[in-house]
């Protein structure tokens, strides 16, 4: 089963998609994750990618299409987190997975308003070392600033800041927000009402996927 997680950032995608991953032994491939961490390796796609995430805006569509193609190619069951993000990255999907006799088979879409993403993302915190993922209101760690799983200290995301976020937010509308159709014709839309809890949030997705794992 291939799903996808669409939405806005700091919509709680990756949020749902850890536990939802876990929890249905699907495999995360967050295209966000992989791009950070190649930045963070200084690895040739890392040093092309990070000009691009510092600014907010999308990596080019052929970066992103070769790093997610050999995650998912061989997978059973993917949530893809993050991805598509661009028209040409949802057909250059669907070619892929057609070479295997597959397609999408569900997508999830995040929907919430500007001033709940502004808090989410000023809120959130993430570990450095193992990737966890806090908001310093809605879901704190024990310790203060610190990784529950690895004792890590926290860091803020540097596309955190105001002004990255609203250029994400005007590249979500720009160039992704389309993809909201493109899913809807084709009868795979899941419509979520991401400003419900974490917990409530997990339930919904949990009882529509299943049946199907
Ligand atoms: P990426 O990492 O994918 O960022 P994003 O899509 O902007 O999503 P976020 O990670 O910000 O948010 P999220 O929806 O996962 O929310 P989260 O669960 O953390 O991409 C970063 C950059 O990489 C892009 O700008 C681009 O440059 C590049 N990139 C990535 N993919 C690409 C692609 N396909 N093509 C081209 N470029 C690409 O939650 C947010 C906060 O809210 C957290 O603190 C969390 O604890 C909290 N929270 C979550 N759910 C809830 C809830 N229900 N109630 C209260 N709080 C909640
Ligand atoms: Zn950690």
């Amino acid at each position: 089963m291939i799903v996808v997680f669409l939405g806005p950032p700091g919509a709680g995608k990756g949020t749902q998609a850890k536990l939802i991953s876990q929890e249905l032994k699907l495999k995360h491939v967050s295209t966000g994750d992989m791009l950070r961490s190649a930045v963070e390796k200084q690895t040739p796609l890392g040093l092309k990618a990070k000009e691009y995430m510092d600014r907010g805006e999308l990596v080019p569509d052929e970066l992103v299409i070769a790093m997610v193609e050999e995650e998912v190619s061989q997978e059973e069951n993917v949530i893809l987190d993050g991805f598509p993000r661009t028209l040409q990255q949802a057909k250059a999907l669907e070619n892929m997975l057609s070479r295997y006799h597959r397609s999408v088979d569900k997508v999830f879409l995040f929907e919430i308003g500007d001033d709940y993403i502004v808090e989410r993302l000023s809120g959130r915190r993430t570990c450095p070392k193992c990737g966890a993922v806090y908001h310093m209101k809605f879901n704190p760690p024990k310790e203060d600033e610190i990784c529950d799983i690895c004792g890590t200290k926290l860091i803020q995301r540097e596309d955190d800041k105001e002004e990255v976020v609203r250029k994400r937010l005007e590249v979500y509308r720009k160039q992704t927000a389309e993809l909201i159709d493109f899913y809807e014709k084709e009868n795979k839309l899941i419509r979520l009402d991401a400003r419900k809890s974490i917990e409530e949030l997990h339930e919904e997705i949990k009882k529509a996927l299943k049946d199907e794992c």
